[in-house]
């Protein structure tokens, strides 16, 4: 009795350290999170800068922003292009490298992006279409079941770090449009946490994600 006491008070310590680590440093990972190398990873990354710009700011519309994301998702998602479970044919050019690099090399490439800040961008002035692309982020549509992006993307568009939830502010508007479009077909089906996005992208227009694509693109804090 008074062994397993003992253990639940020191359970509860614990999840209250852990909480107050969370609290008074929001959104950075905690020490115990595994992290990778950035100088390593910038050893790796030759044949990436020509989509994804040297420190990870794309120059196509169509083309992801990889600096500022956070390690954790870009990590995710380099597994998933090299084990063939996410596919897309300008990915498909460095798969056959990235088969050649181990998991630690992967969470290094991943540091390398995520040493960078977020790069801003500038959001189309249609007032009807940032209204929209507005409520539906902040508030969701709860008669069409479409829940508040906030929720886990944050107010200002930078994600969690901790759950591994990406990070969407300045993104590129393109593939911002393309990959809700990729979720709503379910074309993009890597990973369970994919799932959530297909179901919350399921009753989205077109016009709906061009408003939140819009609005995304315009996100800073
Ligand atoms: C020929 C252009 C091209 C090259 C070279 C390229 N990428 Fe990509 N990358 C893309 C495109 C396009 C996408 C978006 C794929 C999609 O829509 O599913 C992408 C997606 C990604 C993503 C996912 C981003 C997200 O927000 O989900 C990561 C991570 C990534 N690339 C890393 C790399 C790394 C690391 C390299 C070098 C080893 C590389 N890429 C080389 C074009 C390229
Ligand atoms: C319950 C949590 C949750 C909510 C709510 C949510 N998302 Fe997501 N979102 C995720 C996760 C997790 C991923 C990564 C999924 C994966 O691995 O493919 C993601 C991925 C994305 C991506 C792809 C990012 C990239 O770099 O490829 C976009 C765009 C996106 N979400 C937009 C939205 C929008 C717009 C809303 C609101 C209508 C929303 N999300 C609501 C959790 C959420």
């Amino acid at each position: 009795m008074k062994f397993f006491l003992i253990l639940f008070i020191s359970f509860s310590f614990i999840n209250f350290s852990i909480a107050a680590e969370i609290g008074s440093k929001e959104m950075k990972m905690p020490k115990t999170f595994i992290s990778g190398d950035p100088e390593k990873g910038s050893q790796l990354v030759d044949s990436c800068a020509a989509c994804h710009g040297q420190s990870g700011v794309s120059i196509s519309s169509e083309w992801p922003k990889l600096a500022g994301q956070n390690q954790r998702y870009l990590y995710e998602q380099l597994k998933y292009f090299r084990d063939g479970e996410r596919m897309n044919a300008l990915m498909m050019s460095v798969t056959p490298y990235l088969q050649s690099l181990k998991d630690e090399d992967l969470l290094d490439i991943a540091a390398f992006y995520a040493q960078y800040p977020i790069s801003i961008g500038q959001a189309k002035n249609d007032e009807e279409l940032l209204a929209l692309g507005t409520q539906l982020y902040r508030f969701g549509n709860m008669k069409k079941q479409i829940p508040a992006c906030t929720a886990c993307h944050s107010v200002y568009g930078q994600g969690n770090s901790l759950a591994g939830y990406p990070s969407v502010a300045g993104q590129q508007i393109g593939y911002l449009t393309s990959s809700l479009k990729a979720y709503r077909s379910k074309e993009r089906n890597a990973g369970e946490s994919s799932l959530i996005m297909q179901s919350i992208s399921e009753n989205l227009t077109d016009y709906e994600i061009d408003a939140l694509a819009n609005y995304m693109h315009g996100l800073y804090k």
